[in-house]
């Protein structure tokens, strides 16, 4: 780590002496280090510059979806979703971060029943009643990342496929509640697998949320299983992903050989994901796109 003097100018760009500004917060962190916590490196703690940058993302990220609950129904194409995204993404100054991310082919996920995630939309997938969709947005805004997803119910779906879609919702919300500065990752985990198990759904270790913001993919890695005060410590200035992929059957998935990215259940049963971006704050969290 860069030696910065207590009177040098922050590294984070405040303009504020450094003693005045970070360092409390780090001799705190080398404190908990010491003491065996696992503690975020300064490159994942987000200076006010690119929170706000962030947020902006973000504004867009959360908009986008809101077009695409306004706009998705039986009878479309998983393709019409794609346009609708790339569209609205590319008019509003946005770029999708999926497309050609390592070498994705379209700007936006489109996960159907047990389809899991990095479902790739195509002309030839009609949207029917009964099916759930998880529609997966990233938006890179000047430079900045912010991703979520959402479930969309086609029509009726059956009870089981809603009861697994408002589970998954709730798992999130649940686990955001005891979201918090000095908390701990493993604390959501914990509250999600702790939720998903009780409803005798499997919750996917393998593949979960993470850090955000500057880049599609950061550091740390958020797993939906934890244990509480266990894995890294959530200090302010910290944005990653909740994300779990909730399965109504077992955990076990595999990936389409042909494409090298959709994700479906082994057993064929439903899955579910709900995303958020959020923040960790001075007292808290703050939702930077859902
Ligand atoms: N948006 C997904 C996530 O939540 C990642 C999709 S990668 C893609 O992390 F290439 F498939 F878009
Ligand atoms: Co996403
Ligand atoms: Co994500």
């Amino acid at each position: 780590m860069l030696k910065i003097g207590r009177n040098d100018p922050c590294w984070c760009g405040s303009g504020k002496k450094y003693k005045y500004c970070h360092q409390p917060l780090e001799e705190k962190l080398e404190q908990l280090k010491k003491q065996g916590e696992v503690v975020p490196p300064r490159k994942l703690l987000k200076t006010q510059a690119q929170l706000e940058g962030i947020r902006k993302a973000g504004k867009l990220n959360t908009e986008i979806l809101d077009m695409v609950a306004e706009n998705i129904h039986a009878g479309m194409s998983t393709e019409d979703i794609n346009r609708l995204v790339h569209d609205y993404t590319v008019s509003h100054g946005g770029i999708p971060a999926p497309l050609n991310y390592c070498g994705f082919p379209k700007s936006v996920c489109t996960s159907i029943n047990d389809v899991i995630c990095h479902g790739i939309p195509s002309e030839d997938e009609i949207l029917k009643e009964g099916d759930i969709i998880n529609v997966d947005v990233t938006t890179i805004l000047d430079g900045y990342y912010a991703d979520a997803s959402r479930m969309f119910c086609i029509g009726e779906v059956s009870a089981e496929a809603k009861a697994l879609v408002e589970a998954t919702k709730e798992a999130v919300d649940l686990a955001l509640k005891e979201v918090k500065p000095w908390g701990h990752l493993g604390d959501i985990g914990a509250v999600i697998s702790e939720y998903a198990y009780s409803k005798g759904y499997t919750v996917l270790h393998d593949i979960g949320g993470h850090g955000v913001g500057n880049d599609f993919h950061e550091d740390p890695y958020v797993c939906h299983v934890g244990v509480r005060g266990t894995d890294m410590v959530l200090v302010p200035g910290m944005v990653f992903t909740i994300e779990p992929m909730i399965n109504a059957g077992e955990e076990d998935f595999y990936q389409d050989e042909e494409n090298g990215w959709t994700i479906y259940t082994e057993d064929g049963s439903l899955s579910a994901q709900w995303e958020y971006t959020i923040a960790i704050t001075e007292d808290g969290y703050e939702i930077i796109t859902h």
